[in-house]
């Protein structure tokens, strides 16, 4: 697909990397991006092609909501609520581990849409959830279970 001219949809676009997707689709020549957060006012970029909508990916209402008045988009960016490897954002900020920038995620991620591949890895450790997700899932989440709890753990 092209991005120049394209309609497109970023859910938790208010900071983070959903923020640098706005930013990097806007560069990329994007004709209207819908820039969905809870909350709409905390939307700060300054752009006529800027759409802003209240869209918590977690309610129905506001799906069906956003489905209904966004009916034109070709790309939908649905960045609250993936996985990915450490991206340096809030989200991180306790991390020490290595760390892609957003824009390198972004930048990555565009260019492997327009060439048509349907799988974009930003990272190793993207790869590496991608091939346990398709062939392990029950013990790739017992996996992330248990890092999560080590990670909850008093040291
Ligand atoms: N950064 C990393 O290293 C990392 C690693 C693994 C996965 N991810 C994933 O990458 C995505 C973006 O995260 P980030 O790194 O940009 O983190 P971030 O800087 O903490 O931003 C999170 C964004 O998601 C929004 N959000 C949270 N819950 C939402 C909901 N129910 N409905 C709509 N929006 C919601 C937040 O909105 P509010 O401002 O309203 O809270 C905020 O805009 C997330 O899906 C995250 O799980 C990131």
């Amino acid at each position: 697909m092209k991005i120049q001219d394209c309609l497109a949809l970023v859910t938790g676009s208010n900071r983070g990397l959903g923020l640098a997707y706005c930013e990097g689709l806007l560069r990329a020549g994007a004709a209207r991006v819908y820039a969905a957060a809870r909350d709409p006012s905390k939307i700060g970029i300054c752009d006529s092609r800027v759409v802003p909508i209240a869209l918590d990916v977690t309610s129905l209402a506001d799906v069906i909501s956003a489905v209904q008045r966004c009916q034109d988009i070709s790309l939908l960016i649905n960045n609250a609520g993936v996985y990915a490897g450490y991206i340096d954002t809030d989200m991180s900020a306790h991390v020490t581990a290595p760390k892609a920038s957003p824009s390198q995620v972004v930048e990555c991620s565009l260019a492997g849409l327009e060439s048509g591949v349907d799988r974009i890895f930003a990272d190793d450790s993207a790869v590496y959830v991608d091939q346990k997700v398709r062939t392990d899932r029950t013990a790739f989440d017992a996996e992330l279970l248990q890092a999560w709890e080590d990670s909850q753990s008093p040291c």
